[in-house]
């Protein structure tokens, strides 16, 4: 008979069989909501523990998660329904509420990693990530006409000092269009594709959050079939051919096994899995119902997709986890 019950006898024989490197600071980007206003701290209403800001108040905020070491922050604009419109154009607006955030983020942290997601959906009347083009009486996305307002929105985002943007309207060829755009600016921020990104449902309440519910159709035609697996792979090899820095997988814990795959295949260095809105708030809730002590399940979550290869972690949690370890000291 093997003991295989000498590994797990005490807290700290369990910590030196670890397999897992553990999830540092380091390796977490942290995702916030920015409008333009002033003064706002709104809870996101489905995602408990989220909020709404501005960019003063994310600028406070900044300097917060700062103290727990995160120094890697995400940014999506939030605008009002009167300023969508067919284009999307206030997403490259240089007065809008992502080139403001990070223009107030950087001024005052210029150490923290600025990140900014590059798609129209959240700025467009019909809530689509790309232009609609009516073919043989039918409504579809259209890819090459919106490559390049992707392009002058990473562009934007770029000018206002974002230290990366990511495009994540699944358009082919947004990359390099976005690569060209920068070139041609001198502009050097790097890109992170969202490379492998599935038409998922878990991604409901990041919608509810920035009012993107496309307003027809869904968006299967531009993300990708959760049938698929190789054509994830082929995202990804193509998004690094056309320059990306570093490639994701979305969402993390139903896509693992992409993840696992991503990793071996394209090392683990460059790869960022996101837990996505739905993840979130799925565990959140639950926890908070008493289904299941949140920490616990939280650190088994994201334990979970640092194991399958992922180097980077995208986490609403990312606050509590570092302020729930901070605590345990
Ligand atoms: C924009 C975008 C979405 C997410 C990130 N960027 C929504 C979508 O594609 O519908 C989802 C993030 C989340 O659910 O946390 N295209
Ligand atoms: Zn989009």
């Amino acid at each position: 008979m093997k003991r295989f019950r000498q590994f797990r006898a005490s807290a700290e024989l369990r910590d030196i069989y670890s397999e897992v490197p553990p999830i540092l600071a380091d390796d977490l980007i942290y995702p916030y909501f920015v409008n333009s206003g002033k003064g706002v701290r709104d809870e996101i209403a489905s995602l408990p523990g989220v909020y709404e800001l501005s960019p003063d108040t994310l600028v406070k905020d900044v300097g917060e998660i700062k103290a727990l070491g995160l120094n890697k922050i995400l940014l999506f604009g939030v605008v009002p329904e009167e300023a969508k419109n067919e284009t999307g154009s206030a997403a490259w607006d240089p007065e809008g509420p992502v080139p403001a955030a990070v223009r107030a983020v950087k001024e005052k942290y210029p150490d923290v990693t600025v990140i900014a997601d590059v798609c129209l959906c959240g700025y467009t009347s019909h809530g689509h990530c790309g232009l609609i083009r009516e073919v043989n009486g039918k409504k579809i996305i259209d890819n090459d006409s919106t490559l390049p307002l992707l392009a002058r929105t990473a562009a934007a985002y770029a000018r206002a000092g974002a230290d990366f943007v990511a495009p994540s309207a699944m358009m082919d060829g947004q990359v390099a269009a976005i690569r060209a755009e920068l070139d041609n600016e001198g502009l050097s921020a790097g890109i992170i594709g969202y490379s492998a990104k599935y038409a998922s449902a878990y991604y409901g309440p990041f919608r509810s959050a920035v009012h993107s519910s496309p307003a027809f159709g869904d968006r299967r035609t531009y993300q990708m079939d959760y049938r698929t697996v190789r054509q994830g792979i082929e995202e990804i090899e193509a998004d690094i051919e056309e320059g990306a820095d570093l490639v994701m997988v979305k969402p993390a814990l139903a896509y693992l096994d992409m993840i696992e795959r991503a990793a071996s295949k394209f090392g683990s260095s460059r790869l960022v899995a996101y837990q996505v809105s739905g993840e979130y708030a799925m565990l959140k809730v639950a926890a908070a119902s008493g289904c299941f002590d949140e920490k616990t399940i939280f650190d088994e979550s994201l334990t979970a997709i640092r194991r399958a290869g992922a180097r980077y972690i995208i986490s609403y949690y990312a606050r509590e986890y570092l302020e729930r370890q901070e605590k345990q000291k």
